[in-house]
C-alpha cells in the first residue's frame, strides 16, 4: 500500500532531489497526484529506462484531447516527432537525422568556439556576467539560428517565444499560460510561413531549405509538418542547451573540489558535461501514456494511465549510480537518462554537449578566479525542467 507524500510546488522547484528520493524509497513507480495530475511518477533508474524504451508508453500532447480550447497550440504540438508515434514519428525523425550526426555537426565546431570567444570578450572588462542572458542564451540561440536559417537579430523574440511554450507543456502549467501559448503558437505560425515561402523562392543551405526542398519533392511532408518541426528544434534548440550550459557552470562554481580537478586536467571536459548532465540535468521530466494494460515490475499499470518519468530521479538512482548525490566530474560509466532513450532519444544530444563542452573550455580559458556573485539562486518554477532564473558569475 503505498504511503501518502506531500509536496509543495516551491519547495519542489528549489531542491527537487530528496523528493525524489522519499518516493523512490517507497515505491520508483510510484502511484500519486502531484501537480494535481493523477498518475505513475517514475523515480527509478530501470523502471524510467525500461518505459523509455517501450513504445506501448506513447507519447502525447499534453493537452486533454477532449478540450476544445487551445486549439492552434495543440494543432501544431500534434504535427511535432516529439508527439507523434511511429510510423510518423519515424518518417518525421528521418527528414532531420542525417542533420545532427557527429559528423554532420563536426562543421559547427570552429563556429560555436567562435561565437564562445566573442562573447567573453565582450564582458572581459566588465569582469563580471550574467551567464543565461550574456553566455549560454546567445550562444545556443546563435548555433540553432545558423543551423536553421533563422535571422540572427531574432533571437530575443525567439528567447519570448520559448520561454512561454515551455510553460504549456510543464506540470505547472495554468490557463493564463495556455491562452498565451496559444496565441504564441499563431504567431510563430506566422513568422515560420514567411520564412518557408522565401527559402522556397531563394533556397540556401540551411536546414529550412532542406526540409521546403523535402515538403516539395512529393506529399513526404506536409505544410504543417513542416512548420511543426521548425518550431520543435527553435524550441528545443534554445531553450535546453542554454539551462546546460548554465547548469553546468552552477555545478562546477558550488563544487570546487571538481571544479579544480577540471582546471588541472582539461582533458575531463567530457565526463564532467556528462555528470553535469546528469547531476542537474535540463530535462527533469517527459509523460507518457499506456496504450495497452502494461504489467512492470509487478506493478500493473492501465491502459490510459499517464506515466510521468522523471530522468533527474533515475539520474540520482543509487541502485543504479554510487554516492548518487555527490557531484563527480570523474564518474564512469555515467549513463544518465537525461537525453531520454528508445525512439525519442534527443535529436540535439551530439550538439548540445559540443556546445557545452566548448562554452565550458572557452570560459575556463579565458577567465581566472572565477566566483558565484550570490549564494541565493532562484530557479524557474517548473516541474519537468531545471532552469536558473540569473546566474551572475565574476571573475578576474
Ligand atoms: C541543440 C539542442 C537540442 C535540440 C535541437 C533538441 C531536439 C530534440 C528533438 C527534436 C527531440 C524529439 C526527438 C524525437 O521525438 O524523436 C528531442 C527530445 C529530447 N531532448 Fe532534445 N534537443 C536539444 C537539446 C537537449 C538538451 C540539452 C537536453 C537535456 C539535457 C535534451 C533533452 C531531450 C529529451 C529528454 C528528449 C526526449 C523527450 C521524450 O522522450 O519525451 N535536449 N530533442
Amino acid at each position: 500500500m503505498n504511503q501518502s507524500v506531500t509536496l509543495t510546488t516551491p519547495d519542489f522547484v528549489k531542491n527537487p532531489y530528496p523528493f525524489y528520493d522519499e518516493i523512490r524509497s517507497i515505491q520508483p513507480i510510484y502511484k500519486g497526484n502531484f501537480f494535481k495530475y493523477p498518475g505513475w511518477y517514475v523515480t527509478g533508474y530501470e523502471e524510467a529506462s525500461l518505459i523509455l524504451k517501450d513504445i506501448r508508453f506513447q507519447n502525447r500532447v499534453p493537452i486533454p484531447e477532449t478540450t476544445k480550447k487551445y486549439e492552434n497550440l495543440k494543432n501544431v504540438q500534434n504535427k511535432m516527432m516529439l508527439y507523434q508515434n511511429p510510423p510518423d514519428h519515424t518518417r518525421l525523425r528521418a527528414f532531420v537525422r542525417e542533420r545532427f550526426t557527429f559528423r554532420a555537426l563536426e562543421q559547427y565546431r570552429p563556429i560555436i568556439e567562435e561565437i564562445a570567444l566573442v562573447l567573453l570578450q565582450k564582458v572581459k572588462d566588465q569582469k563580471k556576467m550574467n551567464v543565461i542572458s550574456e553566455f549560454s542564451f546567445p550562444l545556443a540561440s546563435l548555433v540553432i539560428a545558423k543551423m536553421l536559417g533563422v535571422p540572427e537579430e531574432d533571437k530575443d523574440l525567439f528567447r519570448e517565444w520559448a520561454l512561454t511554450l515551455i510553460k504549456t507543456i510543464d506540470l505547472t502549467r495554468s490557463r493564463q499560460s495556455l491562452v498565451k501559448g496559444n496565441d504564441t503558437i499563431m504567431a510563430m505560425r506566422t513568422y515560420f510561413k514567411e520564412l518557408i515561402a522565401k527559402r522556397s523562392q531563394h533556397p540556401k543551405e540551411d536546414m529550412i531549405s532542406l526540409l521546403v526542398a523535402e515538403g516539395q519533392n512529393g506529399d513526404k511532408l506536409t505544410e504543417e509538418e513542416l512548420l511543426s518541426t521548425c518550431i520543435l528544434l527553435v524550441i528545443a534548440g534554445h531553450e535546453t542547451t542554454v539551462n546546460l550550459i548554465s547548469n553546468s557552470v552552477y555545478c562546477l562554481l558550488t563544487n570546487p573540489t571538481e571544479f579544480h580537478k577540471l582546471i588541472e586536467n582539461p582533458s575531463l571536459i567530457e565526463s564532467t558535461i556528462e555528470e553535469c548532465l546528469r547531476y542537474e540535468s535540463s530535462t527533469q521530466m517527459t509523460a507518457r501514456i499506456a496504450s495497452e494494460n502494461v504489467s512492470l515490475n509487478q506493478t500493473e499499470i492501465k491502459k490510459g494511465d499517464h506515466v510521468y518519468v522523471f530522468m533527474g530521479a533515475a539520474n540520482r538512482d543509487p541502485k543504479q549510480f554510487a554516492n548518487a548525490n555527490v557531484f563527480d566530474i570523474t564518474r564512469n560509466p555515467n549513463p544518465h537518462l537525461s537525453f531520454g532513450a528508445g525512439i525519442h532519444f534527443c535529436l540535439g544530444a551530439i550538439l548540445s554537449r559540443m556546445e557545452a563542452q566548448i562554452a565550458i573550455q572557452t570560459l575556463l580559458q579565458n577567465t581566472v578566479n572565477l566566483r558565484l556573485d550570490t549564494d541565493d539562486v532562484q530557479w524557474r518554477n517548473l516541474t519537468g525542467f531545471r532552469a536558473l532564473e540569473e546566474l551572475p558569475i565574476s571573475f578576474s
